[in-house]
């Protein structure tokens, strides 16, 4: 329905401009909102405000002169212009009812494939070798898968790369630990505590001689590709994703061990594009290191920053690894777009990897590079996210925990679930209450991770949409007659209706921005309206007259449809019963 407003008001744009009523170059923004109140139509445009001063026109006489250029549509019941200029729409309710009808006998909800698929990159999850997921990795893999999932929906060619830290000096101290445990216990060693793992290879590093020399020793083999080191090395990334892959299955992310293409990928590439850097006149040589200068970026003194292509002793570092990926995702993988789901304080290593990698042409124009970038997770205290002693917060605590919280919440409701079937419950409703909360903030801020609102049964949580979805399921349980064309008698369906239109839009803005955000609000408003709309509209009640059972039958099937869906795209399960 918006969409169909804006077309005609985009028309009608051209029209003036061809008339000469409006200069030729005149590409002015203009919104295009749906109405909170039904007194004002169900759209709004401010077109005529932002249109008058060229027009050399009042506000109001813009307004008329936009209205009187419409064409005659069976869509629209009537238009009116309302306070300093605003123009209102009213949607004829039988078309609309046509639509949701439409829409409640199509499998994909009205939501149409992307008429030019492209090929999307998106770098998301990312964690690092011998390392536990931090915070920032749970926020990029739940956000970037969510994103995929619309992405593949619309009909793209998604490449999920999961660009895991799985090269750099750190491995030579990983290794001659693991060589050390394994001695000492005399077999194959499975590591269950990461965290602790290299914490102690650290301690050593920092306090041994003998275990640091031995260290270094085995980076600078490791980088020539020797045959022990290079074993060692894939146990280290296997043990690490072998963990990591029973988390993704748990929170049903989509990500599989083939996904994998860490930085060790680009390694064989780096001297190239440091001599080809060097070739274009772009990297110099400074105190025996090779650097780009770039004038986009300026550092402390004011000078053009230096982005170090290759240290002094010869090895690479993170931003070139960069520019390797971002060539590599263009020239091999064709990419059309790529998506970074990466935390904001990554933003400037970014910037300067993708202009130089843009300036040696590497990155055509065409090619869009886009940091979905996102705040801090924060404790309830507005502090970093830690456990009470100060340290990372393991996330296969946190899920374990999620689960026994939900698990107490059922008992509380006096739930009659049991065995698998209550099980099945606790694990759903508590991944996805982890999700949904991450998921249903703008991710461009830092979020306080919070307890009791992810778990609360109201409010815009995954325990109410679940729940929302078991109580439409019951109703349709129940409906002894079929649904049949949707006519709408009250505001109430009204409502509901032309928010069951958005969907297709929603699901589109989703994969434009990177922004999940926008779906789950819309959820959350679709199962208010319905709602509403059950308390004011008996569907299974005696008395209600056959027709509007059946219009209301449809209503109902077609919103918990849009409810399953929709929380499918975020990688959310529903559940029949709660
Ligand atoms: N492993 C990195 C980290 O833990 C994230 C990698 C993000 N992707 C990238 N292409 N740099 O911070």
């Amino acid at each position: 329905m918006k969409q169909f407003i804006q077309q005609l008001l985009t028309d009608c744009l051209a029209d003036f401009r061809q008339r000469g009523l409006v200069p030729q170059d005149f590409q002015p923004r203009f919104s295009v909102e749906s109405t909170r109140d039904k007194k004002n139509g169900d759209i709004a445009t401010n077109l005529a405000m932002v249109l008058c001063k060229k027009l050399g026109k009042k506000p109001l006489e813009a307004a008329e002169l936009i209205i009187a250029s419409l064409p005659k549509s069976d869509r629209i019941e009537k238009v009116e212009v309302a306070g300093p200029g605003f123009i209102n729409f009213f949607m004829n309710s039988d078309h609309v009812g046509a639509r949701v009808y439409a829409m409640s006998q199509d499998p994909r909800l009205g939501v149409e494939k992307a008429a030019n698929p492209q090929v999307v990159v998106v770098d998301y999850s990312s964690p690092n070798v011998a390392k536990e997921m931090a915070v920032h990795h749970i926020r990029s893999t739940v956000i970037g898968d969510s994103v995929v999932r619309v992405l593949e929906f619309l009909g793209h060619k998604v490449i999920r790369a999961n660009h895991v830290g799985d090269w750099g000096t750190q491995f030579g101290m990983l290794i001659a630990y693991l060589e050390k445990m394994e001695n000492e216990s005399a077999s194959d060693l499975e590591i269950s505590d990461l965290e602790a793992f290299y914490r102690q290879a650290k301690v050593l590093y920092d306090e041994d001689e003998e275990f640091a020399t031995r260290a270094r020793g085995y980076v600078v083999k490791l980088q020539g590709g020797d045959e022990y080191c290079r074993m060692m090395w894939q146990k280290l990334v296997r043990m690490t994703m072998t963990q990591n892959q029973r988390i993704y299955d748990r929170l049903n992310v989509s990500l599989k061990p083939e996904n994998v293409m860490g930085e060790s990928m680009y390694n064989a590439m780096l001297p190239a594009i440091a001599e080809d850097l060097e070739k274009r006149g772009m990297a110099v040589t400074d105190d025996g290191a090779l650097v780009v200068y770039l004038d986009e970026f300026r550092n402390k003194d004011g000078n053009p920053m230096g982005v170090i292509i290759r240290k002094k002793d010869g090895g690479f570092l993170y931003t070139t690894t960069d520019i390797a990926c971002a060539r590599y995702r263009v020239e091999e993988l064709h990419a059309d777009r790529v998506l970074y789901f990466i935390d904001s304080r990554q933003h400037d290593h970014l910037m300067q990897a993708w202009t130089i990698a843009r300036k040696a042409g590497y990155v055509p124009e065409n090619v869009s590079l886009e940091h979905e970038s996102f705040g801090m997770m924060l404790g309830k205290d507005g502090r970093p996210f830690k456990t009470r002693s100060g340290g990372t917060v393991k996330l296969s605590d946190l899920l374990d925990e999620a689960e026994t919280r939900v698990g107490a919440l059922l008992e509380a409701r006096g739930s009659d679930l049991a065995g698998e079937e209550r099980e099945r419950v606790i694990h759903e409703v508590a991944m996805g209450a982890v999700k949904y909360a991450d998921l249903s903030k703008n991710r461009t801020t830092d979020y306080i991770f919070d307890w009791d609102t992810m778990l609360s049964f109201d409010g815009n949580t995954a325990p109410y949409l679940q729940y929302a979805y078991t109580r439409i399921s019951s109703v349709l349980r129940k409906a002894e007659t079929e649904a049949g064309p949707v006519r709408l008698g009250c505001a109430q369906e009204e409502k509901l209706a032309l928010k069951l239109l958005q969907f297709a839009e929603t699901v589109q803005q989703v994969a434009q921005r990177g922004m999940p955000h926008l779906l789950c609000a819309y959820l959350y408003e679709l199962s208010g309206l319905f709602m509403s709309f059950y308390e004011a509209c008996p569907v299974n009640r005696g008395d209600v007259e056959e027709s509007v059972r059946a219009s209301r039958l449809s209503l109902c099937r077609v919103t918990g449809q849009t409810v399953k869906t929709g929380l499918s795209l975020l990688g959310i399960n529903v559940l029949e019963r709660m």
